[in-house]
């Protein structure tokens, strides 16, 4: 059977307004820069913006770090590359879980035959300091790895200090940044945090798809005792690492690190299009400044707060521990979640997110990020939820939402 290659016509997406836990709506500038024309990977053209790239993250990393690059893949694949590299089979691992995304760290962990121990906290809070720190001396870890923004319950874990007591304790920190990279303040050097990963497709406006991560100098020296070169590409005289070899070819670091170095060592072929999207959005992000970027999403956090509780609805979690961009709210009594969030998309084109595990139906997560974390955004979005409410039969004071919403934003 041939098939008609009109069939399914040409890509027209309706314009949705992406107000969930993320992906949102990319930067126009963002989307333009994809559409540039194809290099060849060692073109010095090309070479020269996997350079820039590496520089543009730096201070969106709060680093100084050599070894600041994207991994082509989701921020899942970043995650698995710097686990992978980090930690041999049967190596403890602290994992700081206080949600989905801690589970996931988990669950990667055991795939790589680590030990794993763990210090949580319940979903909506997160772990205390002085836990880390009782945890570590309980579990002599190698690695402690934790999630920095969780988007499941939209805390966000306190780091000042961890990377500290890691050190002390001979143990690297791996910390998980996707959802907050370019919204809130990332400072892997002050935190002490050996690797940082994140993605594009939440605070920093772009499309999922390329992971930026940043590595210490420690770090890269002890994912370099793991080297074992492709046979392939191996000069001759190559002299593998002692260390176990890195159970993962497409996410092993000590290649890669020598893919984005002056040996240009050939490893995958470099996501081009992925690559221009990241370099755009460092430099959307950089040219806003990151305080003004910092402000604008902690603007737009309250904004959503205080709007949500106008409408005298129970926002979720611990006020303390809050992420900016992300805001999760009980779904009242007698609302159907599911019904509102598809009158949401059907009548007002505006996506807002479900929730996982023990919060699956009963709360919503309502994020305002990146391109998205902008007023007249946060108060369409609140005023089409008050209109799907009362649908639903909820009662709720008229406009008090929007009128909230607006003062805190100014707040
Ligand atoms: C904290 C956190 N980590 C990891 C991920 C996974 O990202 P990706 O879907 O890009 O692989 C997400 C996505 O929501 C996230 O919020």
């Amino acid at each position: 059977m041939t098939l008609d290659p009109l069939l399914f016509g040409e890509i027209d997406p309706p314009q949705r307004l992406l107000m969930g836990p993320g992906p949102v709506n990319a930067h126009p500038r963002v989307l333009r820069a994809m559409s540039a024309d194809l290099l060849g990977q060692f073109d010095p053209e090309m070479t020269g913006y996997m350079n820039q790239v590496m520089a543009l993250y730096r201070p969106i990393f709060g680093t100084a770090n050599r070894w600041t690059m994207l991994i082509d893949g989701t921020a899942r694949a970043a995650i698995e590359a710097a686990l992978v590299s980090l930690v041999a089979p049967g190596e403890t691992v602290l994992v700081v879980n206080f949600g989905r995304f801690g589970l996931l760290l988990t669950e990667i962990l055991g795939r790589i035959g680590a030990r794993i121990e763990s210090v949580e906290a319940p979903w909506g809070e997160t772990v205390p300091l002085d836990a880390i720190a009782a945890a570590i001396e309980r579990t002599a870890p190698k690695v402690v790895a934790t999630i920095h923004g969780d988007t499941s319950t939209t805390m966000a874990q306190p780091l000042d200090g961890l990377g500290d007591l890691c050190h002390a304790a001979g143990a690297l920190l791996y910390v998980d940044a996707t959802a907050t990279l370019g919204g809130m303040d990332i400072a892997a050097d002050r935190w002490g945090a050996d690797i940082v990963t994140g993605g594009l497709q939440k605070c920093l406006g772009g499309p999922s798809g390329s992971a930026p991560m940043t590595i210490s100098d420690a770090a890269a020296e002890h994912i370099f005792t793991r080297r074992h070169t492709e046979a392939g590409i191996r000069a001759t005289g190559t002299v593998d690492g002692k260390g176990p070899r890195i159970g993962s070819n497409y996410f092993d670091l000590a290649m890669i690190m020598d893919y984005w170095s002056e040996k240009r060592l050939n490893h995958h072929t470099e996501a081009t299009s992925m690559l221009y999207a990241s370099r755009e959005c460092a430099r959307v992000a950089l040219g806003e400044g990151l305080e003004a970027r910092y402000a604008r999403h902690a603007a737009a956090g309250r904004a959503v707060t205080a709007g949500l509780r106008a409408m005298g609805l129970t926002v979720f979690g611990d006020d303390r521990f809050r992420m900016t961009n992300v805001t999760g709210v009980y779904i009242p009594d007698g609302v159907d979640g599911e019904r509102v969030r598809a009158a949401m998309r059907d009548h007002f084109e505006i996506e807002i997110g479900t929730a996982f595990g023990p919060l699956a139906g009963r709360i919503w997560r309502i994020g305002a990020m990146g391109y998205n974390a902008m007023k007249h955004k946060v108060l369409i979005t609140l005023g089409a939820l008050e209109a799907c409410l009362r649908a639903e039969g909820f009662v709720l004071p008229a406009g008090a939402a929007v009128t909230a919403a607006l003062e805190a934003w100014e707040a």
